[in-house]
């Protein structure tokens, strides 16, 4: 993966860090290569990058970015990347006004197309201090004093849980929240998935056999496919995934169910007759090419010699080329010119 070029800007002002320091890590964030700072907090809501900022050294714990337990006013720096959605950093510069002490300073880094400007603009009404703004190449650094703290920012209520879509019947909505992919509708290749899992696995639903929804979201795929009986394990990367997956089979009783953050599946254990997954193929800004790869790696790993993996991708997405090392027979079962639905059977 290309390095973001926000993080060599974020780096340099990193090492020049002091005090009693947050620093907030999306899926945009790579572990340094500075030395890991012990005085630091860091809080991250991608598995991936918590683990690996870990393993680096540093003081990091993976959640979707609850900074409740941080008392108030007491923070001296928070570092902070731009993320992609606007709910998340709206939430992270109202958290940021509550936690740093008076004089404290936010130090928000990103690019123009990130938003970085406005979202400034914004974190200065909001934190009621100063703002100085410095640009390298791209990336702006903007700076901000806490003084007297202005209206919070809308962050779409970023903590709770709500109802998407109500259903026909009388079976309660997906709970779902900002913060993870496509928080707000039901993407369209997985219902497309859900639509054709019948023809593909030749079976009615629901499924009884066990089960891993890799990659899972609220839990779309699974809640869909999967009866209350079934051996079903969901995983994420992502805080904010796991918390509405684990809330969603809660609430419809899928008591059998197991919910564990990964990195594409590779904390997940055993063997499963039926994989589903709509992979990501974007990683915060930028588009990583191995992340596809690793999907597979991991599907390949945990299937069963006798079980089938049901992948919807976009149409762009080479999956049947780089399945074809892994897996014996790979078969592209439908396609309707947006998503294609492939299966892959007897993994080498
Ligand atoms: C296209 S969405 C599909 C979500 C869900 N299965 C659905 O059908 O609505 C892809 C999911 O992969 C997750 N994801 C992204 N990178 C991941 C990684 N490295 N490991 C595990 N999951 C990841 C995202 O958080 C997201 O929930």
């Amino acid at each position: 993966m290309a390095q973001d070029p926000s993080q060599a800007v974020l780096e340099a002002l990193l090492r020049q860090s002091h005090g009693q320091d947050l620093w907030l890590v999306d899926e945009n964030i790579s572990p340094p290569a500075i030395p890991a700072l012990s005085e630091m907090l860091v809080v991250g809501n991608r598995f991936d990058r918590v683990r690996a900022l870990g393993e680096h050294g540093w003081n990091a714990q993976f959640s979707d970015f609850d900074l409740s337990r941080l008392e108030s006013a007491t923070i001296d720096q928070i570092f902070y990347r731009v993320s992609k959605e606007k709910a998340v950093v709206h939430h992270l510069i109202n958290e940021s006004a509550r936690v740093l002490r008076p004089g404290g300073e936010l130090i928000l880094v990103g690019e123009k197309n990130d938003g970085i400007k406005t979202y400034a603009r914004k974190a200065q009404m909001r934190l009621g201090g100063e703002r100085t703004e410095r640009k390298q190449g791209n990336v702006w650094t903007a700076t901000l004093i806490q003084s007297e703290p202005g209206e919070p920012l809308d962050d779409q209520h970023y903590n709770d849980l709500r109802a998407l879509l109500p259903t026909r019947d009388d079976s309660p909505g997906y709970l779902t929240k900002p913060g993870l992919f496509g928080w707000n509708k039901i993407d369209r290749g997985s219902a497309y998935l859900i639509e054709a899992l019948p023809g593909m696995l030749n079976q009615a639903l629901p499924l009884h056999q066990s089960t891993l929804d890799l990659g899972c979201g609220f839990g779309y795929l699974a809640l869909n496919a999967c009866g209350k009986d079934t051996e079903l394990v969901c995983t994420d990367n992502n805080a904010a995934a796991l918390a509405a997956c684990r809330a969603n089979l809660e609430q419809r009783g899928f008591s059998n169910a197991r919910v564990i953050a990964s990195d594409a599946g590779d904390c997940v254990q055993g063997a499963f007759d039926i994989i589903l997954c709509n992979p990501p193929f974007h990683a915060g800004f930028s588009i990583e090419g191995d992340l596809t790869d690793r999907f597979l790696q991991q599907t390949q790993r945990l299937l069963k010699p006798a079980g089938t993996a049901c992948f919807v991708v976009n149409q762009h997405i080479p999956l049947e080329r780089k399945a074809h090392n892994r897996f014996a027979q790979v078969h592209t079962h439908a396609d309707n010119g947006h998503f294609k639905l492939i299966t892959l059977k007897q993994p080498r």
